[in-house]
């Protein structure tokens, strides 16, 4: 970390304190508290971090204000327009665009590790049928630390990087699994002539009766929504993976609790929950309805695919989203989508109401995605599991990144007692 140029002064009971204060490269300056607690007694206190730096960072910066997403310094819809998920993954993890020989190697890496262990298969049919393909993941992504033992020493340099490519490679085919497993089909095994998202169509979509093209479109279009949601800075499941890893968990098992922490619908769940939303209310005339009811503070109904800690302008994302939402209903012939419509009538309605501008609560990311996983043919079950395949190479960047600071301490925030001092134990017949 560079030295520290400003400092703040905090006066306790008339006693001055001075704090240092560190200037990113962008972003807002932050103040260093970490000898607060030793050198005045006391903490500070920000359940939900709004106001924390958790950790410091190269790889993700968000201008929540200009509604500006950068990774490494590339702007998100660069990368979406001109780049492709591996490539990102590779920017994400090495911190810089790959040359052709570098990207030759990355995506031979990562297609020769996309089959699982076929005992893992005995995983799968454990769950009941009717399992959420996220209840699936979060343990079949566990039990990997069971069978891939030979990475999980995070010490080693070497193993994290297999860990790392395994996890990028393994992730599409064990969502695929969870899918098939779910409608009763047989597991479509990898094939490393395809690109990472035609595979994963395919391992979704083939059936051994029946060959399965893949349409370039589509798969652009799900490449696309793996690039849109590859790393996201320090949101909950990051930062889920991020203290599980502080106390020098294995990948798997801190990839696992990322997955578990995306389930819910404020978070990656908000995809299958936003379709949801959009499926109920069905025609444009009920919309006024269901935005009173997001108004109405005695109930606790939200629009999915509205409002983010940190954009208070457009998610960038939101917007390549709705444009390929359009070219995916176009292609498929369902422009006249109703669902699409509900979509487009409900964000217009939002956006003109005080409540929602004066929030500062736009559509995010999750707004738009749901409808074009849904035209591809995927249950809205498949929507989270989709972000958690795309998600797991930020998660990954962001572990070895934390992996490889000297300055790593485990996490252990404090807190704000408010329960009872000591009191005398009531034997149980005075009680
Ligand atoms: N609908 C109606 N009101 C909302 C919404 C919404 N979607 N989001 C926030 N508000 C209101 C909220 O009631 C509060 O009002 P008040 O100040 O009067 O109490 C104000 O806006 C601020 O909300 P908050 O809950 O304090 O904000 P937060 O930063 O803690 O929450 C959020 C962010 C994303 C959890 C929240 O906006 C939300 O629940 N949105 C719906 C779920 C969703 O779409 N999540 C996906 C997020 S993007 C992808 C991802 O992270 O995975």
């Amino acid at each position: 970390m560079a030295e520290h140029t400003k400092s703040a002064k905090l006066t306790i009971d008339g006693k001055d304190y001075e704090l240092p204060i560190f200037s990113p490269s962008a972003g807002p300056d932050v103040i260093d508290i970490r000898k607060l607690y030793a050198q005045a007694g006391v903490f500070t206190y920000d359940p939900g971090f709004t106001s924390t730096a958790a950790c410091d960072s190269t790889i993700t910066f968000i201008d929540g204000d200009k509604g500006e997403l950068l990774h490494r310094g590339y702007s998100i819809d660069e990368l979406a327009s001109k780049s492709h998920y591996l490539e990102v993954c590779y920017l994400l993890l090495y911190g810089e665009l790959p040359s052709p020989a570098q990207l030759e190697d990355f995506e031979s890496r990562v297609t020769n590790h996309t089959m699982i262990h076929e005992q893992m298969i005995n995983f799968f049919r454990g769950f009941r049928r009717d399992a959420h393909p996220m209840a699936v993941m979060v343990g079949v992504v566990g039990a990997m630390s069971a069978f891939y033992h030979d990475s999980t020493d995070i010490n080693d340099p070497w193993q994290r990087e297999v860990a790392s490519i395994r996890l990028i490679a393994k992730m599409p085919t064990v969502a695929a699994m969870a899918y098939k497993y779910s409608v009763g089909q047989p597991f479509v095994y990898p094939r490393n002539e395809l690109d990472y998202a035609s595979n994963f169509l395919r391992m979704c979509f083939a059936v051994p009766a029946e060959d399965y093209e893949v349409n370039p479109i589509l798969s652009r279009a799900m490449d696309r929504i793996f690039t849109l949601h590859a790393d996201h800075e320090q949101n909950a499941s990051t930062s889920t993976v991020r203290l599980a890893s502080s106390s020098s968990a294995n990948p798997f098992a801190c990839i696992a609790a990322g997955i578990a922490c995306l389930w819910g619908p404020a978070h990656g769940g908000a995809n299958q929950a936003c379709l949801e939303m959009l499926n109920e209310i069905g025609t444009p005339d009920r919309i006024p309805e269901f935005i009173a009811r997001a108004k109405d503070k005695n109930d606790p109904f939200r629009l999915m695919g509205f409002g983010h800690r940190v954009y208070k302008n457009f998610d960038p994302r939101a917007t390549v989203m709705k444009e390929s939402a359009d070219e995916v209903l176009e292609l498929l012939g369902v422009e006249n989508n109703p669902i699409l419509q509900v979509a487009k009538e409900l964000e217009a309605a939002a956006l003109a109401d005080p409540y929602f501008t004066e929030k500062k609560l736009f559509p995010n990311v999750d707004f738009y995605s749901g409808i074009i996983l849904e035209a591809m043919g995927f249950p809205t079950s498949m929507f989270t599991p989709i972000f958690a395949v795309a998600r797991t190479v930020g998660w990954i960047s962001q572990w070895k990144e934390q992996i490889s600071d000297p300055q790593l301490k485990i996490g252990r925030p404090r807190q704000l007692y408010q329960g009872s001092t000591r009191r005398p134990y009531q034997d149980i017949e005075n009680r």
